[in-house]
């Protein structure tokens, strides 16, 4: 039995949906552990065979426990060979979900000092009825300027489900599954 763990910063949940996703494709060939990077606690990575560290963007930035949990495990994490997972809004547009074309990801590579060998980009979820209302103004704001969705009263998800599995696919192989 393999054993993964997703180290994951979400704020609307739409990180862990993804990764559940992923949970749920690879069954009960693999025990997934859960950390919540923003309760900061401590975590043995050598106990898995894979280590998922999945952060979601908010204006612009990953949450600052992100960066305090990547320099703690620093050497770990180089070690596991772990991989790093962006979720944002931005990646719904054609091409921004390939780091090489992502600002975070070139952002994130000058602060971390874990260069991650595989990254991974997925697009997020606009759910605007659960957004308090500076976020939903920002948003929208933010939406009408991008060419997005501006209606208020939707909630749209734009997370490329069939990326995801072959992305979990991909994982699989790594894991030698
Ligand atoms: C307040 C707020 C700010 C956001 N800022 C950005 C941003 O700067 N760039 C972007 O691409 N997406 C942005 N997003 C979109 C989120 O990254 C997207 O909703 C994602 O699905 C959130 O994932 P999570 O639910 O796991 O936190 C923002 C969303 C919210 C609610």
């Amino acid at each position: 039995m393999k054993k993964v763990l997703f180290a994951i910063s979400t704020r609307d949940g739409q990180t862990r949906k993804i990764l559940q996703r992923l949970a749920e494709q690879w069954g009960s060939e693999v025990t997934c552990d859960w950390y919540d990077l923003h309760e900061q606690q401590t975590v043995d990575l050598t106990d898995y065979d894979q280590v998922l560290v999945a952060a979601s963007i908010r204006y612009g930035k990953f949450h600052p426990s992100l960066y305090s949990f990547i320099k703690q495990n620093k050497a770990a994490l180089e070690k596991n060979n772990a991989t790093f997972i962006c979720v944002n809004l931005t990646a719904r547009k054609p091409g921004k979900d390939l780091p090489e074309n992502s600002a975070y990801i070139r952002k994130f590579l000058k602060c971390s000092p874990w260069q991650p060998q595989e990254i991974a980009i997925f697009a997020g979820a606009l759910l605007y009825p659960r957004y308090r209302w500076f976020d939903k103004v920002m948003i929208r704001f933010i939406m009408k300027i991008t060419g997005g969705e501006t209606d208020t009263s939707k909630e749209v998800e734009y997370t490329d489900w069939e990326k995801v599995r072959i992305f979990g696919e991909k994982v699989r192989e790594k894991l030698e599954l």
